[in-house]
């Protein structure tokens, strides 16, 4: 069994699709959820930031919903505990705030009761539980990652240092990523999907070379949802052309929205975020790089007197 004072569990945002690449591709952004974890008398969730207020603060909370089920998977429990949140993650704005909370819960539950998981596994989990794998991955281990999602097997390719610039386009208001999934025809034809095939391809194989500007021409050539989603962005079509002819590389939804993800040269991102700013000002824009590095587990504290996370039999 386990004793520990606490650790903090730090996650970072991501953004998913990156076009075609529809509940497949995954790419960590460098703003970052962290989790201090302590023992407690109940489930406790508390968030610094009133953003976050509307989320559930007790055993409801995703998090905690994720430890439970990781620890029942292994017919183990695990003691009550308080968890202090600090989130630079949007919520509910296309940048992965749900699978963040996930990927936490993975972690935590992991290692509170040594369970050595791989990251494999950890993805297989998160996938079942969030229904898509393209955030979760990329939550888990970081960088870029293109994922396949199918009756239970999963298979992860994963680049780990991306180089690239990024600007999200932040809009006031939220957009429930089932809501946005209710806009999605059943079925597409044939030829319709054998071109948003070969999209994902070129843009699959143009992140593995890191040759973002062919990822950027490819980024604006979905057919799976981009048709079916883009009128709930005001001026979409407007800030597209400005990408271009500001230099940028290309602009798509972020994940099911309501945020726009924009790809441009690494080191002119805060100067994009500034200008489309100003021009579309119904947008925040926030500047931001790929992450290096997914969930991890930093400032773990033993001491002799502290308390057992996990409850005996
Ligand atoms: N791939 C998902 C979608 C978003 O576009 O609906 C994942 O959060």
């Amino acid at each position: 069994m386990m004793r520990q004072d606490g650790f903090t569990v730090v996650v970072p945002a991501t953004t998913a699709n990156l076009g075609p690449g529809f509940d497949s591709i995954g790419l960590a952004l460098a703003l970052y959820m962290k989790v201090t974890i302590t023992v407690s008398e109940t489930w406790r969730v508390i968030y610094d930031d009133s953003e976050f207020n509307s989320l559930p603060n007790g055993a409801d909370n995703l998090i905690v919903v994720t430890i439970q089920q990781v620890a029942s998977r292994v017919g183990r429990q695990v003691c009550a505990l308080q968890l202090y949140v600090k989130s630079d993650i949007p919520l509910g704005k296309g940048l992965g705030s749900s699978a963040a909370a996930v990927a936490c819960g993975i972690e935590i539950a992991n290692h509170i009761l040594q369970l050595e998981l791989s990251s494999k596994e950890k993805i297989t989990i998160g996938s079942e539980m969030e229904g898509h794998i393209d955030n979760i991955a990329a939550a888990i281990v970081g960088g870029a990652t293109i994922s396949y999602y199918g009756n239970k097997e999963i298979e992860v390719i994963h680049l780990p240092k991306p180089s690239v610039g990024i600007v999200i386009l932040l809009p006031p208001q939220l957009l429930p990523t089932d809501v946005s999934r209710a806009l999605l025809p059943d079925k597409l034809s044939h030829t319709a999907s054998v071109q948003g095939s070969a999209a994902s391809n070129v843009l699959s194989a143009a992140i593995v070379l890191n040759d973002w500007e062919t990822v950027g021409r490819m980024m604006e050539k979905d057919i799976l949802h981009e048709e079916y989603r883009k009128h709930l962005f005001p001026n979409f079509e407007d800030i597209r052309k400005e990408c271009k002819v500001l230099g940028g590389l290309g602009m798509t939804i972020s994940g099911a929205g309501p945020s726009l993800c924009l790809i441009v040269k690494g080191g002119t991102e805060k100067k994009f975020a500034k200008q489309l700013a100003l021009k579309f000002p119904y947008y925040e824009g926030i500047a931001v790089q790929p992450s290096m590095s997914g969930t991890i587990i930093s400032n773990i504290k033993k001491t002799a007197s502290s308390l057992p996370f996990e409850l005996s039999e």
